[in-house]
């Protein structure tokens, strides 16, 4: 059994995800140009959407980390955020790019933008490869999207189910008989 037998169907392959990654990349250069931004990326489930938006993107741009997490590793959103890890640079007076594998209720990153305007930085734009307007609770942009995706829990490509599934190269969804039962029930909110 491998990893790709508990997908049902393939929603973005690799090749829709680089189009994505090229096209994004691409016009953050464009929008960058002479800026030199942070490129802020959200641990864990942005690490690929990171790599892939950050070599495509022609100009000059500092990387950081920040770890956020609003969920314990099953489907359901715990609605309270933790700052895990904080990044190591001053924001005060930059440009920041957060990216993001897929906004969903918007808490994580309305959180994240509140901590970034407090430490003065001079703009913030979210750069997302899945965009799940359905799922909002707070109100909250995404200025850079790869795909508008259904109300549906998808993983891969960096999106966990309690926390596996990370490294497959493409965005699917389980097989329902993945989920455990307790889960199944409350099948909406994305981890
Ligand atoms: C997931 C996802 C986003 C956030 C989106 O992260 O990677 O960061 O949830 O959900 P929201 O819009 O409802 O806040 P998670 O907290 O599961 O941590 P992870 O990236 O380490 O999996
Ligand atoms: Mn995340
Ligand atoms: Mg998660």
């Amino acid at each position: 059994m491998t990893m790709n037998n508990d997908i049902e169907r393939v929603l973005y392959s690799e090749a829709d995800i680089a189009a994505a990654a090229q096209r994004i990349g691409a016009q953050l250069a464009h929008d960058y140009a002479g800026k030199t931004p942070i490129l802020l990326s959200v641990l864990k489930g942005a690490i690929l959407w990171t790599v892939d938006v950050m070599r495509a993107m022609d100009e000059y741009a500092e990387i950081e980390f920040i770890d956020v997490s609003s969920y314990h590793g099953g489907v359901e959103s715990a609605g309270s955020i933790t700052l895990k890890t904080d990044l190591t640079t001053d924001v005060k007076g930059r440009d920041i790019i957060i990216l993001e594998d897929i906004v969903d209720t918007g808490r994580t990153l309305k959180y994240m933008i509140e901590l970034l305007k407090q430490r003065g930085a001079n703009s913030i734009k979210v750069a997302s490869l899945l965009d799940k307007k359905e799922g909002r609770v707070v109100e909250i942009d995404v200025d850079y999207i790869g795909f508008d995706v259904p109300n549906e829990f998808v993983v891969g490509y960096g999106l966990d189910y309690k926390d596996l599934y990370r490294n497959l190269p493409y965005v699917g969804v389980l097989k329902p008989e993945i989920y455990t039962a307790e889960d199944t029930a409350t099948l909406n909110g994305q981890d």
